[in-house]
């Protein structure tokens, strides 16, 4: 029987690993460990949902859509900064406050790294994450409580005393803030807390976010900014919830009934303390030059900062003496945005290149008059797709307006229409592909433009690499450069080829010996034993990366059976929605296709079974194979096949005579008529988990 303490227990250690997670990014258990402790959770609040708290660990999924969005007023201004650029502004900023208050003089200095990101501001009642909202105007934001609900790490909860705090320890590793004393012992937490953070995404996060739309074939984001502010503006939190949000929390606008440091240094400590994510990027300076010195050397590696930052934001660290200064308009006198140079620069757009994707996808790339920003020459740019060409206006010979940040790819902005010169051409979609020279579709409602002959050796040379790639069969030693040259001398004309390369094949190739030749074929040898989730990733569907592979293994026991698949059986797995569905339906009707898994066969590629799960669970249900259908009381389907498939067990799309149980939840359809005419076993849920207990091992 779940207890309301073991409820508590429960969420407590939830919230232990999300903070390890998304806070200190140092995770001490597995994504599956994780898993199962969020299910149990929610098998017991689906019981007892009068046990829901708005601060459980569950509540982060998202609410259906809002209409609109209230309005918030702050407890204080949310204010803005002035700018100083370069060393001698930031000097003559500070001579200009120490001459207001010579007590300027003996200042110490907090800076931190100022993201381009939006800002929020975070209510905490009695400890309690209670709503959140836009700046907005500085004097009144708007709710935007669900969605930043959604971003994981925002704290639900925070302590109300200091017993409560057991969200440092172990983190005495991070370099920062190592020696401070613990300040939640010493300022008793605020019943009423209001801070103040910036939501971003990181850099890392936008790069895989836009591989996995351009590989789906779907609009790529123009820039991290702009997607946080999309996503933290949604009106269904659900969306939110699937874009990769995180943020830091810098300030504290408002606390009744406890205290807070003085010291903006340790206010950020206490933020931490608190289980607030804050920047350990930010530092602390007794001293005007090194402090100067210090954000000069940051200008240099900005490139090197995992997000995006404008600036350095420095604050006068004694907040009563900041405060007392005053404010000029909306910015106060205490504390300055020291502005890097923009990363935006103008140039030409000399001439546009399509590249064809795996999937087909056309992607127009900009070649541009070489132009340097921040210290790299930047030739190539992405232009997204023709959606957006068409909508900005850009055309050939245009100067454009181009951004450089961080590690992504230098993406096109805008044209300046203004400068425009006479013979500026105008940029239409290809009507053939660029490498076959086939017809191009393009479908209703769609932005992409589909080269859709699956023989395009740009398509072949982009599914080959694909297939060999890390994530997939992990081929190692075949680049793209050999690819290449399989392609083009019609070695290889898909991916079941490579099985069926002889040592004379890759001898006849430039830059190929004995040893490079044999190393080789043992690679890729060795890559047909992957196992079945890595194949179907291999195979490079539209819409089918890491995940979705993993949901189809756990439903699909070999190749044969997810072709097998119809639409519908597709649709009904959790995390598969039609697009998907009809893109493996689709590609399995492609005789191309078809062919190459039949040669993939032969090959001796015929990987069956399931996931290998991490879990160490007893192979309790091991040989018996079971069908899943209607909705189950507390588990979803999918979490039902992880359970069955953890405890060895396995688990197929639809039932024959060779399945052992159907488990059955309520509005079960045609396979429970199916069951019953063949004889099959019908269990439902409860069931299920007693025979965990009734099969002897
Ligand atoms: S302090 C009075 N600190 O930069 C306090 N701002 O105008 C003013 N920003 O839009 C803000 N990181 O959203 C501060 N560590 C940081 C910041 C930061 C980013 C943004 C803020 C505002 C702009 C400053």
């Amino acid at each position: 029987m779940p207890s309301q303490t073991h409820l508590k227990i429960l969420r407590e250690e939830i919230r232990q690993h999300n903070y390890r997670y998304h806070v200190l990014d140092a995770p001490i258990i597995s994504d599956g460990e994780y898993d199962r402790l969020l299910h149990e959770l929610k098998a017991i609040e689906a019981e007892h949902p009068e046990w829901i708290t708005p601060d459980s660990p569950s509540q982060r999924a998202g609410a259906p859509p809002a209409s609109k969005f209230d309005k918030v007023p702050h407890p204080a201004p949310i204010l803005s900064l002035a700018n100083a650029f370069g060393a001698e502004d930031t000097r003559a900023w500070f001579e200009r406050i120490q001459k207001m208050d010579n007590r300027i003089s003996e200042a110490t200095f907090t800076v931190e790294p100022k993201l381009d990101g939006l800002t929020v501001v975070l209510h905490y009642k009695d400890g309690v994450f209670d709503q959140g909202a836009t700046r907005g105007d500085g004097e009144i934001g708007e709710d935007i409580t669900a969605n930043l609900r959604t971003i994981k790490a925002i704290p639900l909860r925070i302590p109300v005393n200091s017993d409560q705090c057991p969200v440092v320890s172990g983190q005495d590793e991070l370099p920062l803030f190592k020696d401070s004393p613990s300040l939640i012992t010493e300022y008793s937490p605020p019943e009423y807390l209001v801070v103040r953070g910036e939501v971003f995404i990181t850099h890392a996060d936008f790069a895989a976010l836009n591989k996995r739309q351009e590989e789906a074939g779907e609009k790529t984001y123009l820039n991290p900014r702009n997607t946080a502010a999309g996503a933290l503006r949604q009106l269904d939190s659900r969306v939110t919830a699937t874009r990769p949000l995180t943020l830091f929390i810098y300030q504290i606008v408002h606390a009744e009934g406890g205290e807070v440091p003085n010291s903006q240094w340790e206010r950020l400590e206490y933020l931490r303390e608190l289980g607030f994510p804050v920047n350990t990027d930010s530092r602390h300076f007794d001293d005007l030059e090194e402090m100067i010195h210090f954000v000069e050397g940051w200008e240099e590696t900005r490139d090197q900062l995992p997000y995006e930052a404008d600036g350095i934001v420095i604050k006068i660290d004694d907040r009563a003496l900041s405060d007392s200064l005053g404010i000029v308009g909306k910015d106060p006198r205490g504390a300055i945005a020291y502005k890097f140079p923009s990363l935006e620069v103008t140039t030409t757009l000399n001439d546009i290149r399509v590249e064809v994707g795996r999937t087909g996808v056309l992607t127009p790339k900009a070649i541009l008059e070489p132009v340097e920003i921040n210290g790299v020459i930047v030739r190539n740019a992405t232009l997204h797709n023709f959606d957006f060409i068409a909508e900005k206006d850009i055309r050939i010979s245009d100067r454009v307006l181009l951004k450089r940040a961080g590690e992504v790819i230098p993406y096109i902005i805008a044209s300046i229409t203004e400068a425009r010169p006479k013979h500026a051409r105008a940029i239409l979609p290809p009507s053939n592909c660029p490498a076959c020279e086939q017809p191009i579709e393009h479908f209703e409602g769609e932005v992409a433009y589909y080269c859709v002959n699956a023989a395009c050796p740009a398509q072949l040379i982009r599914n080959i690499e694909h297939f060999v790639s890390r994530g997939a069969m992990d081929i190692v030693g075949l680049g793209i450069k050999i690819v290449e040259q399989l392609v083009n001398e019609g070695l290889v004309g898909d991916v079941a080829d490579l099985y069926s390369l002889s040592k004379d094949d890759l001898l006849a190739l430039e830059g190929f010996k004995e040893k490079k030749a044999n190393n080789l074929l043992d690679a890729i040898r060795a890559s047909a034993n992957q196992p079945l989730n890595r194949l179907i990733i291999g195979l490079g569907i539209r819409g089918v990366g890491e995940s979705v592979a993993r949901d189809l293994t756990l439903h699909f026991a070999d190749l044969d059976a997810l072709r097998a698949a119809t639409q519908e059986d597709l649709e009904s797995i959790e995390g598969i929605g039609p697009n998907i569905a009809a893109a493996i339906v689709d590609w399995h009707l492609l005789p191309f296709n078809q062919e190459m898994l039949g040669k993939l066969r032969d090959a001796g590629l015929n990987p069956s079974g399931q996931l290998t799960v991490d879990d160490g669970q007893p192979a309790l249900l091991e040989g018996l194979t079971f069908v899943i259908t209607g909705t189950l009381p507390t588990m979803s389907r999918k979490e039902a096949k992880e359970y069955i498939l953890a405890r060895g067990g396995k688990v197929t799309g639809s039932v024959s005579s060779k399945t052992d149980y159907l488990l059955a939840g309520e509005k079960a359809g045609s396979k429970l008529a199916k069951a019953k005419a063949l004889e099959v076993k019908v269990i439902g849920e409860d069931e299920l988990k007693e025979m965990e207990n009734n099969v002897s091992v």
